[in-house]
C-alpha cells in the first residue's frame, strides 16, 4: 500500500492511474479503523480497480466540547488492517495539508436541509464541518466511487443531497451497518464504553428493532413507539438523546401511510454518543 501525505502527491498519483483507465474507489475515514470500515474497502473493491482511504480526523466536525483531542488515533494498527484487506493507497494528509489556512477561515460548505435536526441539534456545526472536508476530499481525489456506511444515517443521506445539488461526479455506493453479536454497530467511540455500558449497549439497536418490528406489524402510533423506546434506553443505564421514525429520503418526522421509514436513535453513555439506525423497506 502507498501511504500519501500530501495533495500534490496524491492528485499526480491519481492523474496518472486515470490515464490508463482506472476507476477510482474512495473509502473516507477518521481512522481508528473496525471491521466496519474494512466492509466499506471490500465494497469498494468489488467496482473500482484502485482503492483510495483516507484517515483524517476532521476537526470542523467536532464541537468545541466534544471528542477530537482524545479521538482514538492508531495509525500503525490502520495501516496493518488497510494493508491485509490490500488497500492500494491511503491518504494520509495533517492539518496543515487540509486547512493551510487555519479552520477559523476555512471556506464552508453548507447544506441546508437535513442538518438542523436529530444528530444535528445536539451537534451544532457537526454537517457542516463533514460536507466541507467531504467536498475537499472529493475534490483532491476526484474519485468514481464514495463508499459510506449506512450507520451514520444522516451523513450519508446529507452527502448524497450535497453531492446531487454541487453536481459533483460521483456515485455514492452505501454499505451496510456492520454489528458486534450483541447488535451494537460497530464504531471507534466504542472504545470510550465502560464494561458495564458495553455490556448493555446493544439495547440502541435492540430498542430501534423492537420499533421497527412493531411498525412492520400495523402500528402506526409513532410518537408513543419513540417514548417506550426512550424508556427502555433510560432503563438500560443510557441517557437516550433521541429515537425518531423518520422518512428515509427527507429525514423528517415520518408520515402515518410513509412506505419508506427509517428509525434512528441516539444515546450517551458516560463519555460517549452512540448512533445507530433501521430501514424498514
Ligand atoms: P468514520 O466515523 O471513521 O466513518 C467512516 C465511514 O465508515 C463512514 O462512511 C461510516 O458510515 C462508516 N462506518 C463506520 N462504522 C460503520 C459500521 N459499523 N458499519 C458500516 N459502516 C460504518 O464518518 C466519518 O468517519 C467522517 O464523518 C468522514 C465521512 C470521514 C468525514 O470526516
Amino acid at each position: 500500500m502507498e501511504i500519501f501525505r500530501t495533495i500534490k502527491s496524491i492528485r499526480s498519483m491519481l492523474d496518472g492511474a486515470r490515464l490508463q483507465g482506472k476507476k477510482v474507489g474512495f473509502v473516507p475515514t477518521m481512522g481508528n479503523l473496525h471491521q466496519g470500515h474494512i466492509e466499506l474497502i471490500k465494497l469498494a473493491q468489488k467496482t473500482s480497480d484502485i482503492i483510495v482511504c483516507s484517515i483524517f480526523v476532521n476537526g470542523l466536525q467536532f464541537g468545541l466540547h466534544e471528542d477530537w483531542d482524545k479521538y482514538p488515533r492508531t495509525f500503525q494498527a490502520d495501516c496493518e488492517k488497510l494493508q491485509a484487506v490490500s488497500c492500494d493507497v491511503l491518504f494520509y494528509p495533517d492539518e496543515n495539508q487540509m486547512y493551510p489556512n487555519g479552520l477559523g477561515s476555512q471556506t464552508r460548505v453548507i447544506c441546508s436541509s437535513m442538518t438542523e435536526y436529530l444528530c444535528g441539534a445536539s451537534r451544532p456545526g457537526h454537517f457542516e464541518g463533514v460536507t466541507t472536508v467531504v467536498s475537499k476530499l472529493l475534490n483532491i481525489i476526484q474519485p468514481d466511487k464514495m463508499i459510506l456506511g449506512k450507520k451514520d444515517y444522516q451523513q450519508l443521506a446529507i452527502l448524497h443531497r450535497m453531492v446531487e445539488d454541487l453536481c459533483f461526479p460521483v456515485n455514492i455506493v452505501e454499505a451496510d451497518i456492520h454489528r458486534e453479536t450483541d447488535g451494537l454497530a460497530m464504531s471507534s467511540r466504542n472504545s470510550y464504553l465502560t464494561i458495564l455500558e458495553r455490556h448493555n449497549a446493544g439495547q440502541l439497536h435492540k430498542s430501534l428493532r423492537w420499533v421497527a418490528d412493531k411498525i412492520r406489524l400495523g402500528d402506526r402510533n409513532f410518537t408513543a413507539l419513540e417514548k417506550e423506546a426512550i424508556r427502555q434506553i433510560h432503563e438500560a443505564g443510557f441517557k437516550p438523546d433521541y429515537i425518531s421514525v423518520c422518512n428515509s429520503k427527507t429525514l423528517e418526522m415520518a408520515e402515518t401511510n410513509d412506505a419508506d421509514i427509517t428509525v434512528l436513535g441516539a444515546m450517551y453513555g458516560s463519555s460517549a454518543r452512540l448512533i445507530d439506525n433501521i430501514s424498514l423497506n
